[in-house]
């Protein structure tokens, strides 16, 4: 028997490079590149663009995290215990550990350029992840 499905999540529009950029991050992401094609997709609709200027931080340590995100344009350090660790760029998927695993915040990410991300609410993860179920 077909399980019927209640997914209501609000879908954002984007253009192909974006939808390309997004899915890429997702699928290459460690704790991430388990999810079904559909599930994929289903994030890649329901991401929405976040703006962000040069020394803003997106995420703080030891913080709930309430968001994912994907690098749309710009760089951003990630730092722990005031040491920047590293950087992350375009196509890279980066605040899934909080939202994946009910813990705070791991790390800092801090934009060094003006930049743009593609966000997703942790509701709204979880209710996609629980629409076809997470092998
Ligand atoms: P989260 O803990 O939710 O928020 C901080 C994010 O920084 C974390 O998820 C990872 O996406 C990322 N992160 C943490 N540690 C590292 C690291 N050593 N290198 C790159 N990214 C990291």
């Amino acid at each position: 028997m077909a399980v019927s499905r209640d997914l209501k999540v609000a879908k954002h529009s984007k253009d192909f490079r974006s939808r390309t950029v997004i899915k890429e991050a997702l699928m290459e992401n460690d704790f991430l590149k388990n999810l079904s094609q559909s599930q994929v997709r289903e994030m890649v609709d329901a991401m929405h663009e976040k703006i962000i200027p040069k020394g803003v931080y997106v995420i703080r340590e030891g913080e709930l995290g309430s968001h994912l995100y994907v690098a749309g344009e710009g760089e951003y350090e990630v730092i722990k215990d005031g040491k920047v660790l590293g950087r992350l760029g375009v196509g890279k998927a980066f605040g899934e550990l909080a939202i994946l695993y009910n813990c705070k915040r791991t790390a800092s990410i801090k934009a060094v350029a003006d930049g743009k991300l593609w966000t997703i609410e942790r509701t709204v993860f979880q209710q996609i992840m629980q629409s076809t179920g997470m092998k």
